[in-house]
């Protein structure tokens, strides 16, 4: 083999080497998105790295609330995981380690279908209803006393459309439960039932 040829040889066979490395990483990367967790930091919440944990939409109910304002009409439900049930239940303070408290927020809108039924259910009543309408956020709060020493042992995380705010958010949260220090800087109270 003369010297040209054998220098020919092992460019090919470097460009084979990269073009094999390329396409293992690349199909590497498709399998990872593919999964739909392509980087942790885009799903859980900064400072707390909290994401939104699995079947929270099925927990249990603590109270409902309803926030209005000037540009902001918001229903509002609480729900608990079992440990928070228990200890809301129980009247645990403070709150046990692996409490979760979700927090979930619908735009307000009246609805005229209800109106038209009520008026004529309870005629001159007055009854105006409203329901809970598009998504607009949902908060989390998780106990776990040793990683959030910093923050009373509480961790918080704010998702809108899956997606979670971002740090200045974040940092508003634990100042703004300080008032609520005496139940753990939990502000819901567990509703009676009727
Ligand atoms: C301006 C003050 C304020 C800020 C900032 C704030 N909260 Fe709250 N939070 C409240 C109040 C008041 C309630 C109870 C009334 C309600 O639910 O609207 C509450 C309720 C909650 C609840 C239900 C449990 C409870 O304490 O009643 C969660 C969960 C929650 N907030 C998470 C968060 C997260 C996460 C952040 C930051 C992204 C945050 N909050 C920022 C004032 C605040």
């Amino acid at each position: 083999m003369t010297l040209a040829a054998t220098g020919h040889l092992l460019g090919a066979l470097g460009v084979c080497a990269t073009i094999t490395v390329c396409t293992l990483y690349v199909a590497d990367s498709t399998a990872q998105s593919q999964q739909g967790q392509p980087q942790t930091e885009s799903h859980a919440s900064p400072i707390y790295g909290i994401t939104i944990p699995a079947g929270y939409r099925d927990w249990r109910l603590i109270s409902v609330a309803r926030l209005a304002g000037n540009n902001l009409k918001q229903l509002r439900a609480q729900l608990g995981n079992d440990i928070a049930i228990k200890a809301f239940r129980d009247g645990t303070l403070p709150f046990p380690d692996g409490t979760i408290i979700a927090a979930l927020h619908w735009n307000e809108v009246s609805s005229d279908e209800n109106d038209k039924v009520l008026a004529s259910g309870f005629p001159g009543a007055g009854l105006q209803s409203s329901v809970a309408g598009s998504a607009a956020n949902v908060q989390f709060m998780v106990k776990d006393s040793k990683m959030y020493a910093a923050t009373a042992g509480w961790g918080f995380a704010d998702f809108k459309n899956g997606r979670p705010g971002d740090e200045a958010l974040h940092k508003t949260c634990f100042p703004c439960h300080q008032p609520a220090k005496d139940r753990d800087f939990v502000f819901t109270r567990y509703a009676p039932t009727p």
